[in-house]
């Protein structure tokens, strides 16, 4: 199957030098990148700013700074695409300015004022026109499965894998995650604390099968076993 993913932060400018941003590490995206290519996928990686090597074997990289650059490197690849996963922690506000010359010292505070960027999951379905499986990932610190049961209707996904940053031992940074899937047909699955890249190739084969239509209903393995 051909693959897009995005992983990593996003960057969004202040002034040359500054810049919001977040803690994502990209780790996730890359593992199940890695997975795919070693599954014998085409991948398609869109990266914000990461310390990783992309994988060896991607069909296309594009490495990106902004929400908007990789709004637009998204809509230009996801078109022939079997399935999107959007693993990117994509900023939700940025600079409504950008300062041309770098911001200088001056008054005892400074206020900026910020406005909402694209949202990339959810022009998938709506801007893109994509049809093919859509897996979203949220990033809750509280009422995680009530937020992902919502997102997952409003953005269109088919799954949503969600993980609990408010725990600094797995998630963000940490080579370890444990997440929680949520699908389409109402039903859910925990996955336990393991590798990210355990994670990453359980999350292909899922994706593989749903791909396939298999749907959760359907799978004859443990691979959508009910809680
Ligand atoms: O709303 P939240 O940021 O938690 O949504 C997370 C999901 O939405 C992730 O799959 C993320 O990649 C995607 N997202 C996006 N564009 C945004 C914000 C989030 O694609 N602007």
């Amino acid at each position: 199957m051909r693959l897009l993913l995005t992983a990593g932060p996003t960057r969004e400018a202040i002034d040359p030098v500054r810049f919001l941003t977040n803690r994502s590490s990209g780790k996730m995206g890359y593992a199940i990148a890695e997975a795919a290519v070693g599954r014998g996928h085409e991948v398609i990686l869109v990266s914000g700013p990461v310390n990783l090597e992309p994988p060896s074997g991607l069909v296309d990289f594009a490495s990106v700074e902004s929400a908007r650059e990789m709004f637009e490197a998204v809509r230009d690849r996801i078109g022939e695409c079997d399935a999107a996963i959007f693993c990117a922690a994509v900023a939700d506000y940025r600079p409504v300015k950008i300062h041309e010359e770098k911001i200088k010292k001056s008054d005892d505070s400074l206020t900026l004022e910020l406005e909402k960027t694209e949202d990339i999951l959810g022009s998938a379905r709506s801007i893109f026109g994509f049809h093919g499986v859509l897996v979203g990932f949220a990033a809750e610190t509280h009422n995680l499965e009530e937020f992902a049961w919502a997102k997952l209707e409003k953005k269109g996904c088919d799954l949503l894998v969600a993980n609990d940053v408010s725990r600094r031992d797995i998630g963000f940074d940490s080579d370890e995650n444990e997440v929680r899937l949520f699908f389409h047909n109402g039903r859910r699955k925990t996955m336990p604390a393991n590798s990210k890249a355990a994670i990453g190739e359980k999350l292909v084969e899922i994706i593989e099968a749903l791909v396939k239509g298999a749907g959760a209903d359907a799978s004859p393995s443990d691979l959508f076993a009910d809680r």
